[in-house]
């Protein structure tokens, strides 16, 4: 069980839960050609944003394995909500846990990545007590591949054209850290 406090604060971000007046930034996100170019679907019609948007404001914490908690990640500067990340709760069992992350690409290459998806570890390991937490992403994806390796995750796995995404195979990599490596810091 998983039900952290809101806002969680950075230096330069604030995390928080996203609500449905988001949605003219989410939108910005996830309608922008780059932000889905690795991702498993096309830009976003605004129907179809705000559909997603309502699905992840609902899941602000984690009650049970299966379930995903999304946050928006916000600049304490301006306020402005520049992305999204996650923390899906994958087996109870085996004490898994995934992360992604998504930021608007006005705001790439400053480390507000990094920055953010700390956050998720350390919610993940210190209060979920995870054993395993896992990113995956396309293997032409430098910046998430950089972002991973950044924050300390091991690269487990180069997988051979293992998915088929838009319509050509597409290698994959696996990352991950266990809690004893983030312990060690
Ligand atoms: C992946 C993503 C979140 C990275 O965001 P970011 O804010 O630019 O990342 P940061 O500035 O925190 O950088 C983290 C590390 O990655 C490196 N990096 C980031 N973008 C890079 C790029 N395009 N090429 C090479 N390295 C890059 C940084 O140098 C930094 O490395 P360091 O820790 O050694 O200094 C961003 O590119 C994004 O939103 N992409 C679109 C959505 C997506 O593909 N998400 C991943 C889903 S699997």
């Amino acid at each position: 069980m998983l039900q952290p406090t809101y806002p969680i604060k950075t230096p330069r971000l604030i995390l928080r839960p996203l609500t449905r007046n988001d949605i003219t930034a989410f939108h910005a996100l996830y309608a922008h050609p780059e932000v889905v170019r690795f991702l498993y679907w096309e830009p976003h019609g605004r129907a179809q944003s705000l559909e997603l948007l309502t699905k992840k404001a609902e899941h602000t914490s984690l009650t049970q394995p299966g379930q995903t908690l999304s946050m928006g990640v916000e600049l304490v500067d301006t306020g402005e909500l520049i992305g999204e990340l996650s923390l899906g709760w994958t087996s109870a069992e085996h004490g898994t846990g995934e992360l992604t992350i998504v930021l608007h690409p006005r705001h790439h290459g400053k480390g507000y990545a990094a920055e953010a998806a700390i956050e998720i570890l350390r919610l993940g390991f210190d209060e979920l007590k995870l054993h395993r937490i896992f990113g995956r992403c396309d293997a032409r994806n430098i910046a998430s591949a950089s972002l991973m390796e950044g924050l300390g995750m091991r690269r487990e796995a180069h997988l051979r054209e293992n998915e088929r995404v838009k319509g050509q195979w597409v290698d994959e990599l696996v990352y991950a850290m266990l809690d004893t490596e983030w312990q060690k810091g």
